[in-house]
């Protein structure tokens, strides 16, 4: 979604600024265009040359170059930006900021902008701490400048402590979330992922291939979009996504447990986790013994969880996903009708690049009243926009009834 947005990226004079070369790449692979303000001190650090080149634009250093256009560019890059990152942001810039002083190229744009500013501060933890930063923070939260939280770990100074560098692919999130239209700011959304595993000894476990992908690109972009989410996550190896609330599980009853604890609270509930139908009766306490040719686990249902909540879902709205092999329209609708869904969202499996372990998915989306909508092969996460437009119109209709 950063496809052409104008990203005006300042650099200050921190040694995390060697970063700003990959937070650069980053967003060029996104498809945005970005121009680069480096401050004098910036450039001791990283040159303007390699920021250049990876930002296919000239790199601005000096107020008053002469530069051969007749740009003022303190206020063309200012006007044209759709949002200003300042990464790293010193100490120093954050001050200057907060007393209004403007006396650089960068302070300058910053000055003269009407776009959001996000300030990623990077420097000794001590700093970070320091009640003069602190309260700079506060003032120009209060005034609408938005912050990222500074990352823990080793500093360069040696010491370890709170100060790095957010991480450029957390820093390109927010960025996304920032610009994103917020229109799902309304909504409590309580979603699932993943695979379950059900143990049938202290080392080995029934699961399946689920990686999760799909419901966690669904928190994403819900998250983007506004809403308020709750991620409930068999075990994945995927990083927990910003600013989502997670709890994560292990079996189908785990998952259960934390879901049905949750559902009050939910306008919405997206249930895209794979969850084992199926769980070994009886789970020994100790390894079993591979002795005999032949072991026989006898299984028993689990909490079907969608079909819960479905009963006691009330205004809420319910979407399910179906897994088939076969008649996989029939079944799906099937499905949605017993367990009380408002939608279902059948993956199209055995096509190459849907379903398990793919960043892709093919997909149709049933409605209550038949409608079928089949989307081509697409990003997990512009399915799940899709998933969350449809949610989006349900809970329009809803709101006029
Ligand atoms: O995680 P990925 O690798 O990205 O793969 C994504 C996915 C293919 C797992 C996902 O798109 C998907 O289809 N998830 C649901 C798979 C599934 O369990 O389908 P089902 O037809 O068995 O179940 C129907 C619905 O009931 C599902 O919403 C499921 O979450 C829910 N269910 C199932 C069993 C159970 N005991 N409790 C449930 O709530």
């Amino acid at each position: 979604m950063l496809k052409d947005k104008n990203i005006v990226l300042g650099i200050t004079g921190g040694i995390a600024a060697y970063k700003a070369a990959e937070l650069t790449r980053e967003f060029v692979k996104r498809g945005a265009k970005v121009k680069i303000i480096m401050t004098s001190n910036a450039t001791r650090f990283i040159t303007p040359l390699t920021l250049q080149t990876l930002s296919g634009n000239p790199v601005y250093t000096d107020m008053f170059s002469l530069s051969g256009d007749w740009d003022i560019h303190h206020i063309s890059l200012a006007q044209s930006a759709d949002i200003i990152v300042v990464a790293p942001a010193t100490y120093n810039i954050i001050g200057k900021i907060a007393s209004g002083i403007a006396d650089d190229l960068l302070s300058t744009t910053v000055t003269a902008t009407r776009a959001p500013v996000l300030i990623c501060p990077a420097m000794n933890s001590n700093m970070y701490d320091n009640p003069i930063l602190r309260s700079n923070i506060d003032k120009l939260s209060a005034l609408g400048y938005l912050f990222m939280d500074a990352g823990l770990g080793e500093l360069a100074c040696k010491a370890d402590g709170f100060g790095r560098l957010p991480d450029p692919a957390d820093i390109v999130e927010e960025v996304e979330t920032v610009l994103t239209q917020k229109d799902l700011k309304e909504h409590k959304i309580l979603i699932t992922a993943g695979p379950t595993r059900e143990s049938f000894d202290p080392v080995r476990y029934i699961s399946n291939h689920s990686s999760g992908k799909m419901g966690y690109a669904l928190a994403v972009m819900a998250r983007r979009r506004g809403a308020d989410v709750t991620l409930v996550s068999g075990p994945t190896s995927l990083p927990v996504p910003a600013g989502v609330k997670f709890a994560g599980v292990s079996s189908a009853s785990e998952m259960r447990d934390a879901v049905m604890e949750r559902v009050e609270e939910a306008t919405v509930i997206i249930k895209a986790a794979a969850v084992a139908d199926f769980r070994p009766s009886i789970v020994s306490d100790s390894k079993m013994k591979k002795g005999a040719d032949r072991l026989n686990i006898s299984l028993e249902r689990t909490p079907d969880i969608i079909s819960e909540v479905g009963g006691r879902k009330g205004d809420r709205i319910l979407v399910g996903f179906a897994m088939e092999t076969e008649n996989l329209t029939a079944n799906a609708r099937d499905k949605m009708k017993a367990k009380g869904m408002d939608l279902i969202v059948a993956n199209e499996l055995g096509r190459p690049g849907s379903g398990f372990q793919h960043d892709t998915n093919i997909v149709k989306i049933i409605d209550k009243s038949g409608n079928i909508e089949e989307l081509p092969l697409m990003d997990k996460r512009d399915v799940a926009n899709r998933i969350l437009d449809r949610i989006l119109e349900i809970s329009g209709r809803k709101g006029r009834a």
